[in-house]
């Protein structure tokens, strides 16, 4: 068990008559690139939700081991501390600040970690100086390891959507996280930004040490990048296993990716 990341048990989550999640256990190793796959309404966004304390369930438990190795419980907890245990998210729809330049938007990242805010930074206080000095080394590190230094000056609301997916991956990386929880990284994306996409999302995996967990609707992106699935329809768990696995699963089949798996790949 010691090296557990997320370890979730009998989640129920309803609202009023909708139960989003239906008695759903799963876990997550340290390290690993995991994905949550279902169709639409199947509850992958709510999972998200309930794992980093902006939805709080009815029922179950959800564990996360820390920095230190010490079990947290997620749930009653908000959202801002669960992001300080160092879980990191990007969201379904674009959240950055679209009239501020692509360094602006990491960079604020960086900030709020380090607890400086936006005021303080915009103050310039004396006492923050340094933290600032910081805050601008580590957002140049992680425009290049995105592949965005040339457009660090750009202004986020004119960058193709494939940039801001890398834009919202170097704000989540901002935070120095132990894990990335990625919502639909390639929505929006050409087949070319897709794959890149992928060798960005594996090499925060294998170069940062940052274990990923992603919702992916695109079957051959997330069959080529994940580790292990879990599969979602109604709320609830009807499959987990490889890639392989999967796609061999009668009841995925039935369910959710189509009469074939040649089907489902073309997707
Ligand atoms: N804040 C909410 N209020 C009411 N119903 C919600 C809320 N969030 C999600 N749901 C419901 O939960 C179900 C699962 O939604 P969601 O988690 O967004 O699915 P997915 O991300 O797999 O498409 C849907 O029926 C949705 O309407
Ligand atoms: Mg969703």
């Amino acid at each position: 068990m010691s090296d557990t990341l997320f370890d979730v048990q009998n989640v129920t989550l309803r609202f009023g008559g909708v139960v989003s999640l239906n008695d759903v256990s799963l876990h997550q190793d340290r390290g690993e690139i995991l994905a949550v796959i279902g169709p639409n309404g199947a509850g992958k966004t709510s999972l998200f939700n309930s794992l980093t304390g902006v939805y709080q369930p009815q029922e179950g438990t959800i564990n996360f081991v820390g920095r230190n190795g010490k079990t947290l419980s997620i749930i009653g907890r908000k959202a801002y501390r669960v992001a300080n245990y160092g879980v990191a998210r990007t969201f379904q729809a674009s959240r950055m600040f679209s009239a501020l330049s692509t360094f602006e938007n990491v960079k604020i990242g960086a900030e709020s970690h380090r607890g400086i805010g936006v005021v303080g930074a915009m103050l310039h206080g004396p006492g923050t100086r340094r933290d600032e000095k910081r805050s601008d080394e580590r957002t140049v590190e992680l425009l290049k390891f995105v592949g965005l230094t040339e457009k660090a000056n750009t202004i986020a609301a004119s960058l193709s959507y494939g940039d801001r997916r890398r834009l919202e991956i170097a704000r989540g990386l901002a935070t120095d996280p132990q894990v990335l929880l990625l919502d639909e990284p390639a929505a929006g994306t050409n087949p070319s930004e897709k794959l890149e996409l992928a060798n960005l999302i594996r090499r925060v995996r294998d170069d940062m040490g940052v274990s990923i967990l992603l919702i992916e609707h695109d079957m051959k992106l997330v069959m080529s990048l994940a580790e292990r699935l879990y599969v979602l329809n109604f709320g609830g768990v009807i499959a987990e296993g490889t890639p392989e696995e999967i796609r061999a699963n009668p009841v995925v089949i039935e369910a959710y990716l189509g009469s074939t798996t040649e089907d489902a790949e073309s997707k």
